[in-house]
């Protein structure tokens, strides 16, 4: 096997806070392959935001290492997808696809075929000089995957980007998401509070203990791509590791309480 694009070893975060020591996580290990799209599920709390940050460099790790190989190529190494889609409410929506490239240092005419087709891509050509307060949470959410498929990183870590959307809408975002990954190959360390969107869009789904946090178990998702969002639900086989899964994480919400 190749070197992993992601590996955290034996990653402990402990923050100070005024009742004394946080352990957010203690001693989580995990690891994703080049082109891989890892899930992460895990009770609330229980440090998954915390370990992106570390990924994203935003935050220090207290014990233990969490590294992404860098491939050498153009691509800036990573790009983080919060929830909320974090827009510039000043900018249009083609502004704000672009801003990363911007960032980078591309000039506004090779920035903007670029931004013209991510937008096209999410079905929104009609709202490329919209600027977000015009648009529905929804539509927000999907300027901000094509702002990160713009940005084009190598490894894109994804903190619960659809946790704030009415069901109907989340499944059309995840079924934009499948299209793109499946199109072309990403890794995606993707953080959701739902089994069924992990299953839905995971090649493997890692499940983490209650605070501090740990992985506790981890699942190959054995769903042929391309996906359908809606068709996987009709599955047996969906229905089945849905339960699975729950059971493990069951037991970490309910210890939690
Ligand atoms: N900057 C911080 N200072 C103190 N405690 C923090 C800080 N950030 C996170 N925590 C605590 O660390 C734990 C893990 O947080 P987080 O990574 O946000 O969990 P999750 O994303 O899994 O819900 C929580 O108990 C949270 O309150
Ligand atoms: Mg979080």
């Amino acid at each position: 096997m190749s070197a992993p694009k992601v590996s955290i070893q034996n990653l402990s975060v402990t923050f100070a806070s005024r009742g004394g020591p946080v352990e957010a996580l203690a001693e989580a290990s995990m690891h994703a392959a080049d082109g891989e799209l890892v899930c992460i599920v895990g009770p609330s709390g229980c440090g998954k935001t915390t370990m992106l940050r570390v990924l994203a460099g935003l935050q220090d790790a207290t014990h233990g290492s969490a590294f992404i190989r860098d491939d050498g190529s153009k691509r800036p190494l990573k790009g983080m997808v919060f929830q909320g889609a974090g827009l510039f409410p000043w900018m249009t929506v083609a502004q704000n696809v672009a801003y990363g490239l911007q960032m980078q240092g591309l000039p506004q005419a090779q920035r903007q075929p670029i931004a013209e087709h991510w937008i096209g891509a999410i079905g929104l050509e009609r709202f490329a000089n919209a600027y977000p307060a015009q648009l529905s949470g929804g539509m927000q959410q999907r300027v901000g995957l094509a702002r990160a498929f713009a940005y084009n990183p190598q490894v894109l870590l994804m903190d619960e980007p659809f946790g704030a959307l009415d069901a109907q809408t989340r499944v059309l975002l995840q079924q934009v998401l499948l299209q793109q990954v499946e199109r072309e190959a990403r890794t995606v360390l993707f953080v959701t509070h739902s089994i069924e969107e992990a299953l839905t869009i995971g090649d493997r789904v890692l499940v983490m203990s209650a605070r501090p946090g740990r992985m506790l178990a981890e699942f190959a998702v054995p769903f042929a791509r391309p996906r359908d969002a809606i068709a996987l639900r009709g599955d047996p086989q969906f229905g089945a590791l849905v339960s699975e899964i729950w059971a493990v994480l069951r037991g970490e919400v309910v210890g939690n309480a």
